[in-house]
């Protein structure tokens, strides 16, 4: 039950690992904010959808929407089509309107030198591009629509702004105009207009291969990168191999007034079960809720310092050590 005056949070194992990492994180969340938390459970997924036919439940939808906040696993998703079967992470997000993608990459010390001044956030596009999903068969050919709209990319070049405001002032717009110059002139376009308002704000381009090899090889150079949603899951993925990995990874799914955080990584099938997958990025994403959603920017804070100084000593495989999910948590609550 939704409780007034509470943080209430509906919470979203999914599959595979997010039975392991979301636990993990909603302890580390009733640490700090005691009992202004109120959790209520709910189920989406592969599993999910085997058991009652529905990957996204109804109840699911409704409790979500009466939170106002989600914390959310991964899904297992097949990659060939099944009646009946749509990713639930998708549904929620064109459900909920939750039109940005927060993903930062923050490098940590015990990483190579390379990475440890890097403080980059990716701003992804959430609700259009290829991820419409209209994808039909004309004849033998296979096509897939990309859809960009020029308020959707206003929309989303006006929050990069206000991200890039409160930061080191510098966006970079992610795209491919020279081989797609409508989509991805209109999305380029929509966010250079609005440079009036921003002044103060160094706005750059990089088409998506560039901006590939140079998140690669000099990550340090950005501050703020905004880009169309299927360039910005795979860009965000290979960023983060400068944070510690899938493992570390925290995202933000970010409407008006509503917000559902999520680690990158998915179910983690070859891990799942065996205690050790790595519940920092359900930690840190938990922390985003914090930062951007319930504006408790020193809660985050405070969530963000006990995980990075976690790993700078305890780790599990996937970052080379031998720790266990548990082993992770329990250092986390002490440095809390
Ligand atoms: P994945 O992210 O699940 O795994 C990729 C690699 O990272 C694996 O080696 C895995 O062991 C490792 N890894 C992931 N999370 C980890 C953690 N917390 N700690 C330690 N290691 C971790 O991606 P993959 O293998 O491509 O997909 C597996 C399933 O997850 C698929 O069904 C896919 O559809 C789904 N998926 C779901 C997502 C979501 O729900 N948002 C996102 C990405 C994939
Ligand atoms: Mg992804």
């Amino acid at each position: 039950m939704v409780q007034e005056n509470k943080l209430n949070l509906c919470v979203i194992e999914g599959d595979g690992v997010g039975h392991e990492v979301i636990p993990a994180a909603v302890r580390i969340l009733r640490h700090v904010l005691g009992d202004r938390l109120n959790t209520i459970d709910a189920d989406a997924g592969w599993d999910c959808f085997l058991q009652h036919g529905s990957a996204l439940p109804a109840e699911t939808i409704a409790a979500i929407r009466t939170c106002g906040a989600a914390l959310f696993g991964a899904v297992s998703s097949p990659s060939r089509k099944v009646e009946g079967y749509r990713s639930p992470i998708i549904q929620m997000r064109q459900t909920f309107d939750l039109y940005a993608n927060l993903r930062p990459v923050r490098g940590l010390t015990v990483l190579p030198a390379t990475s440890t001044k890097l403080d980059m956030l990716i701003v992804r596009e959430n609700t259009q591009g290829l991820y419409v999903q209209r994808e039909y068969m004309r004849g033998d050919e296979a096509v897939a629509e990309r859809v960009i709209t020029r308020a959707a990319s206003a929309r989303i070049g006006r929050l990069a702004l206000e991200m890039a405001a409160a930061r080191d002032k510098r966006l970079c717009i992610v795209h491919k105009a020279n081989i797609l110059p409508l989509t991805d002139g209109v999305f380029r376009d929509a966010i250079r207009e609005q440079q009036a308002a921003f002044a103060d704000i160094k706005i750059s381009e990089l088409l998506v291969d560039s901006a590939a090899l140079a998140i690669g090889s000099k990550p340090g150079q950005f501050d703020v990168i905004v880009t169309t949603n299927l360039f910005g899951d795979i860009l965000s993925d290979l960023a983060a191999m400068h944070c510690g990995g899938m493992g570390v990874a925290p995202s933000l799914n970010l409407g008006t007034g509503m917000a559902i955080a999520e680690p990158v990584h998915g179910s983690a099938p070859d891990i799942a079960g065996k205690g050790v997958a790595n519940p920092a990025g359900a930690m840190l994403s938990a922390a985003m809720l914090c930062r951007h959603h319930w504006q408790l920017p020193e809660t985050a804070e405070q969530i963000e310092l006990a995980v990075r100084s976690a790993l700078q000593h305890t780790h599990t495989p996937d970052m080379g050590g031998s720790a266990g999910t548990e082993a992770v948590t329990s250092a986390v609550l002490a440095y809390l």
